[in-house]
């Protein structure tokens, strides 16, 4: 039974509680309270112009280093990505979620293992707390094996989430030749595996939520893959520091989100840990993200890389695929564990 309420749904009845189903347990709530000095920033913030340019490449490395050791992930700017793309898949985003729910519910699925799913929470069958967001989700490399399953409605999305898609994987692949250089490695590094691995755009709608206080978006966890890069159109991500407290991520005009996943982990054998991170909500107005998941191909497993393995780094990690981890996120409450911790 695919039926479902969407927070869409729940937004638009003009409610002002939220039903039980979506209360969390009081220490699993968020705090809200605190607002960061201006000056504040949860993550360090890179510009990629200097790439071009071969002495300040370097500096750039490194920077990468000290954000992926430290804090498990930073923002980007000047990452090629022209902004009239990123508006135009945040613009067909929320044209998606305003549509009537019969043409959303066609592509409802709560079978993790579909690769073009609209749903709510984050696993409805399993999450014994509901969390306040909708979801498509849509597997996006090679594009053209899958661009005719996403949505036929509204009209444009293909083509706006199309180009936002393809040149997200472009700066995917960039950004792993970085991080590989920053681990010091090549930079050619698995390139092909990277190049032909999975990349799952999730688009998130969280509506203005009527008790923001009492709900989340997304609970605390880590991403399965090697980065997500997120796009979003106003702040309620928050990622956990070293120090274990939430700091909210700031948006930044024309920066992008990139965080490490669990792969890259792995890959690393524990050089780079996997950023713990959730969404929050608020009362006044809808939040979109546009998450772009990339891994390895979904029945590649991955291993810590051998040259970062030797005596006094021996091999931390188990092998494990993005299909190991669905079989997991359909197994389990996401709140009960992180698949990271089964891999160790
Ligand atoms: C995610 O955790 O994948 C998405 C977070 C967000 O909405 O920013
Ligand atoms: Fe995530």
């Amino acid at each position: 039974d695919q039926y479902f309420t969407s927070t869409m749904t729940l937004a638009q009845m003009g409610i002002s509680t939220v039903p039980e189903s979506y209360i969390l347990p009081p220490a699993d709530r968020p705090t809200l309270e605190l607002t960061p000095p201006s000056s504040f920033s949860a993550l360090p913030l890179i510009d990629l112009s200097s790439l071009e340019n071969p002495v300040r490449q370097s500096q750039v490395i490194e920077q990468v280093q000290v954000a992926c050791k430290e804090f498990g992930g930073f923002q980007v700017i000047n990452h090629g990505i022209h902004v009239s793309l990123t508006d135009e898949a945040l613009d067909v985003a929320e044209d998606f979620f305003e549509m009537p729910n019969d043409a959303k519910m066609r592509l409802a699925s709560t079978n993790v293992h579909e690769p073009v799913r609209y749903g709510t929470s984050v696993n409805q069958v399993k999450d014994k707390v509901q969390y306040w967001r909708d979801f498509i989700k849509h597997y996006s490399n090679p594009i053209s094996t899958w661009i005719d399953l996403w949505p036929s409605e509204p009209p444009t999305y293909k083509k706006k989430m199309g180009n936002y898609a393809k040149a997200v994987l472009l700066l995917h692949t960039k950004l792993m030749q970085i991080i590989f250089k920053s681990l010091g490695l090549r930079s050619d590094y698995l390139q092909n595996d990277v190049e032909q691995g999975s990349q799952v755009l999730a688009v998130n709608c969280y509506p203005a939520c009527p008790e923001p206080k009492l709900a989340l978006g997304l609970p605390r966890h880590s991403d399965y893959g090697l980065l997500t890069i997120i796009l979003q159109n106003q702040e309620g991500l928050e990622v956990m520091g070293n120090d274990e407290k939430w700091q909210p991520v700031p948006v930044i005009n024309e920066a992008l989100v990139v965080q490490l996943g669990d792969q890259m982990e792995v890959l690393s054998n524990g050089r780079y840990k996997s950023i713990v991170h959730r969404a929050t909500l608020n009362s006044e107005k809808k939040r979109l993200s546009i998450a772009s998941l990339h891994s390895l191909a979904i029945n590649k497993k991955i291993a810590p890389a051998p040259d970062l393995v030797d005596e006094g780094h021996p091999s931390s990690y188990k092998e494990g695929s993005f299909e190991d981890f669905l079989k997991f996120l359909s197994d389990n409450d996401i709140l009960e564990g992180r698949y990271i911790d089964t891999l160790k």
